[in-house]
């Protein structure tokens, strides 16, 4: 049995009380999915800067009535200490786990609007802190990000090599890390950050200017617009699907103290370039009746974009038994059909 199996079997009897931040966002909706269906009890914070009610309500429908009354949101922001507390609780009446997704994704908006990046992932991160010490929360997992590679150039990634960060995100993302480490040292608080790597899946938002690759693209198939892709298309990328990015924050949050703050790769420990994804995706999409006949329209490479990314897993395989249950094609093809009815609604 996996560990992952063992842990969920634990959760099904023994009720525990998670708080998520960024819950009506893409991972986190996919957080809250999987711990309500598990019984699990689930606050989560949300300010919909990037996320949307559409995801809290589609969750809402693939859980049972019961265990959606399990679940309470508070419309909220994370520079806001006083959100925070509210959310997490005190010392008395804390929540047990904190899974903090909230933040501003995207390279490209943080080199457009750097001090918003940095209020949200740092200044919000902070608070989170902060709010999780004075509660004495048991466990609190952070998304992290490969970004924090940066230039070094050893592939596949190891945690402890990194090189210096190509974006202002980058930044934040490892500050985020200094932090927790030093949150650690100082407060005793027990912080564990997951450097995500291109995770993609259902409710990952296609619309706006800093959308992801897989949905961006995937919503321009079915559009049957163009495909742009920045640079020559050998740039690769270790895509990892969200539900294994939801085991990875399970599997942390519930680790023995060994286990605890330290940083972990999420991702599969593979390589995927652009234009084996853009193949994939088609392929993907014709088996769902979508027949995109258009070749990929080539344009400049993108600044701060890392040329390669792939992960070596095994820090978190060895150390929170951490064992991804899909591969890239799997993900697509779970993932594809969702995309087809988000985008013909
Ligand atoms: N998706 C990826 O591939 C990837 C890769 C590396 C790291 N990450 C990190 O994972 C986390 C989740 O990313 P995602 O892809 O689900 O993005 P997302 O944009 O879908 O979700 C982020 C959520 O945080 C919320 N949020 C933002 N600022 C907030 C604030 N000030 N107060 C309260 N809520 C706020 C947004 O409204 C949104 O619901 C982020 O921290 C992101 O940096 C994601």
């Amino acid at each position: 049995m996996t560990r992952y199996t063992e842990i969920k079997e634990q959760l099904l009897v023994n009720q525990k009380t998670w708080l998520i931040t960024g819950c009506a966002g893409f991972i986190g909706s996919n957080l809250l999915e999987t711990l309500l269906l598990l019984n699990q009890k689930v606050v989560g914070l949300d300010n919909f800067a990037t996320g949307h009610q559409h995801n809290l309500d589609e969750v809402q429908g693939q859980v049972s009535a019961q265990q959606w009354s399990n679940f309470s949101f508070i419309e909220g922001d994370i520079r806001n200490l006083e959100d925070c507390t509210k959310a997490v609780g005190t010392t008395e009446n804390s929540v047990d786990y904190i899974l903090h997704q909230a933040a501003l994704g995207s390279v490209p908006r943080s080199i457009a609007d750097p001090i918003l990046t940095n209020s949200a992932n740092i200044t919000g991160f902070l608070n989170m802190l902060v709010a999780a010490k004075e509660a004495k929360v048991s466990s609190f997992v952070y998304a992290a990000s490969s970004s924090t590679y940066g230039d070094h150039p050893a592939l596949p990634k190891v945690e402890e090599n990194i090189g210096k960060p190509l974006s202002p995100y980058a930044v934040t993302k490892y500050v985020n890390e200094l932090y927790a480490e030093v949150f650690n040292k100082t407060y005793g608080l027990n912080a564990t950050g997951l450097r995500y790597f291109n995770v993609f899946g259902k409710r990952q938002d296609p619309d706006g200017a800093y959308a992801a690759v897989i949905p961006k693209w995937t919503a321009a198939m079915i559009d049957d617009q163009d495909v742009f892709v920045n640079g020559d298309g050998e740039t690769s990328r270790d895509f990892c699907f969200v539900e294994n990015a939801v085991q990875a924050n399970i599997l942390a949050a519930t680790a023995e103290e060994s286990g605890k703050n330290q940083v972990y790769n999420v991702a599969l420990g593979d390589r995927t370039s652009l234009n084996t994804l853009f193949d994939s995706l088609k392929t993907a999409l014709k088996a769902n009746g979508v027949n995109y006949q258009k070749s990929p329209a080539y344009r400049d490479f993108r600044a701060g974009d890392v040329r390669h990314s792939q992960a070596d897993i095994s820090k978190a395989k060895n150390m929170i038994g951490f064992e991804p249950e899909f591969k890239i094609q799997q993900g697509i093809d779970k993932a594809m059909p969702w995309y087809i009815d988000f985008l013909s609604k």
